[in-house]
């Protein structure tokens, strides 16, 4: 609906289509006719999104400093691998020892841990860190998962419900509804 009334032209495809694909080829379009495309991949989880997420953890340290807490661990749904990937980078970059659970919302945890190391990696890169994150530093449990992706399991209720009742905090069925769900398995 947004993008309709911000004016965007938009390409459908079939659910199926291999998405970065699809817009490879449609960024060769684009640049055959002198355009500069800039490809956003699903999630915005390259290298430029993960710094959000290399920025959150600076904050959350942040916080955790001001307000005088203790943090033994932090645990998020991970999908795309962008959030993971900036909050250990942040955290290690500044030294931290938080330890990072991602809770996998779609792929089995050796390809969600490589898919997040990978590009951990390369976000360190590109921010003149290399060497920051290594291989052991990210952990993703993918048993929450379910039937799939944005198909909430019996858990995830269950956890959305609990957070709701005991916390007043509302979680959604995609991501965090998982993510708390895993939340008590580091
Ligand atoms: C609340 C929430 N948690 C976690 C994620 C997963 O992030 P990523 O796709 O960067 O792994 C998302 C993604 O949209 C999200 O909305």
């Amino acid at each position: 609906m947004l993008d309709q009334m911000f004016g965007a032209t938009l390409e459908k495809h079939p659910a199926d289509t291999d998405m970065n694909a699809a817009m490879e080829q449609s960024a060769t379009k684009f640049k055959e006719q002198g355009k500069k495309p800039y490809i956003i991949p699903g999630g915005g989880s390259n290298e430029i999104g993960a710094l959000g997420y290399v920025n959150c953890a600076i904050e959350l340290l942040q916080q955790v400093n001001d307000m005088g807490l203790k943090v033994d661990h932090v645990v998020h749904g991970t999908g795309s691998a962008g959030t993971q990937a900036g909050l250990v980078l942040g955290l290690r970059a500044t030294n931290s020892q938080i330890p990072v659970l991602g809770i996998g919302v779609r792929a089995p945890k050796e390809k969600q841990e490589e898919n997040v190391f990978n590009l951990a990696a390369k976000t360190a890169v590109f921010m003149g860190l290399e060497g920051t994150v290594q291989r052991d530093d990210v952990v993703a449990n993918s048993d929450y998962v379910g039937e799939g992706y944005g198909i909430p399991a019996a858990s995830t209720i269950e956890a959305i419900d609990m957070f709701a009742r005991l916390e007043g905090i509302l979680l959604d069925p995609v991501y965090s509804g998982k993510g708390a769900a895993g939340s008590s398995t580091w």
